[in-house]
């Protein structure tokens, strides 16, 4: 037998892996020392009590005959769809109940969403760049372009004329910079895919941290419906990093190569995927009842003071960075043009704090960091103080 020679053309390890194994390593060296994780962005707020309640519920629902549950629906539970239509309407975003593809999270919907494409087309992402995008795409041995996200423009690539592609992944707010699209900008994606007749994989897992305003949804855009697929999490919105539910949408008169895709995803869900547990599916319809709405945006405004407080140490320092404000992460430039695994190697061993150096999502992303407010605040206080003090000493 063979195996798929593509993963050949993998770096050798996922970057959270890599960051983990390092900092356990150096766990296991200094066993004295508090280490503060502010790497991978995984939330520490427990789940909210609605949730926890509709959890325990559904969970009661599979220990009677009369309320069991066995296979759910394929696209999902049609209370659950239906809430999530309503939440979209609650920013003034049009989207079907039978519109949406309930799943186990953005993260596996964006690695599996390319079944449905074929071998042949040339993917587009953004450098830097959540590396699920590119491993999946090369796993599949698709070609991959890039469109340079830097200081110059903000972090926030736009479309180049010259570059053709079928496919174009798209995340704002941005993993790993924090920056976050105008209606304009998402207008002139909109419009390339359109002209490319490609389609735009739109990741919006961090939607819920938009604070100005800025698109919640790429189908807050004229034509997006005729080119975009749009990919949304629990994960930050919610505390779902463990519990796992997210959804997909997929318009209804979206086609290509004489094929509608809603149709073409739904014949491959029926085929790999079995759906979402019942008590997760009630979990995340509570999320968004009004009580849920109301205590998940508490769980939310923590992290973005934890932001504010990140941003404004860098503030301080003279440090430039992107995100903080429409984001969970801070995307920053490494102090005296150090590498950013440098970087990484500084923070770890001399603040003892972790983070994610910037060139594990991308060329572009040498020399900058990612730090993320998921952290609880006493400790993301402790970490931009200890920060504060090495780079201080480093500037003497
Ligand atoms: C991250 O740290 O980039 C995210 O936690 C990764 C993910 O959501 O899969």
């Amino acid at each position: 037998m063979k195996i798929n020679r593509n993963f050949d053309n993998l770096v050798p390890n996922y970057l959270f892996a890599d960051v983990a194994k390092k900092t356990n390593a150096y766990i296991a060296a200094h066993p004295d020392k508090k280490v503060i994780k502010l790497g991978i962005g995984d939330v520490t707020l427990p789940l909210a009590p609605v949730v926890v309640e509709a959890m325990k519920k559904g969970a009661e629902d599979l220990a009677h005959k009369e309320t069991f549950k066995g296979y759910p629906d394929y696209e999902g539970y049609e209370f659950l769809r239906q809430a999530i239509s309503d939440y979209y309407k609650s920013f003034g975003v049009a989207v079907g109940a039978d519109e949406i593809f309930v799943s186990d999270g953005a993260k596996s919907d964006c690695g599996n969403i390319g079944d449905i494409f074929s071998k042949d087309n040339v993917v587009l992402v953004t450098d830097p760049v959540y590396p699920v995008y590119v491993d999946s795409n090369i796993m599949a041995g698709r070609e991959i372009v890039y469109a340079t996200s830097n200081e110059a423009n903000g972090f926030a690539a736009l479309p180049d004329e010259n570059v053709k592609a079928d496919i174009i992944y798209l995340c704002s707010p941005n993993n790993p910079t924090g920056s976050a699209y105008n209606a304009e900008q998402l207008k002139a994606w909109v419009d390339y895919a359109l002209k490319n007749d490609a389609i735009i994989l739109y990741d919006s897992a961090y939607e819920a941290f938009i604070t100005e305003d800025l698109p919640r949804s790429i189908f807050a855009i004229e034509g997006a419906r005729k080119c975009a697929i749009e990919m949304c999490s629990l994960s930050k919105t919610a505390g779902f990093t463990g519990t796992r539910c997210g959804y997909t949408v997929i318009p209804k008169e979206l086609e290509r190569d004489g094929h509608n895709i809603y149709a073409t995803w739904y014949r491959r869900q029926a085929t790999k995927f079995n759906g979402v547990s019942w008590p997760v599916q009630c979990a995340a319809a509570a999320v968004f009842s009004e009580e849920g709405q109301k205590q998940i945006k508490e769980n939310i405004s923590y992290y973005q003071e934890n932001a504010r407080i990140i941003a404004s140490a860098l503030d301080e320092l003279g440090i430039y960075y992107t995100g903080g404000k429409n984001s969970p992460y801070i995307w920053l430039k490494c102090p005296n043009n150090m590498g950013s695994w440098e970087f990484f190697d500084l923070l770890l061993n001399e603040a003892n704090v972790v983070g994610t150096p910037g060139e594990g999502f991308g060329e572009n992303g040498a020399g900058y960091f990612r730090l993320t407010s998921f952290g609880d605040r006493e400790n993301t206080i402790e970490a931009v103080e200890r920060i504060k003090k090495v780079l201080t000493n480093l500037s003497k």
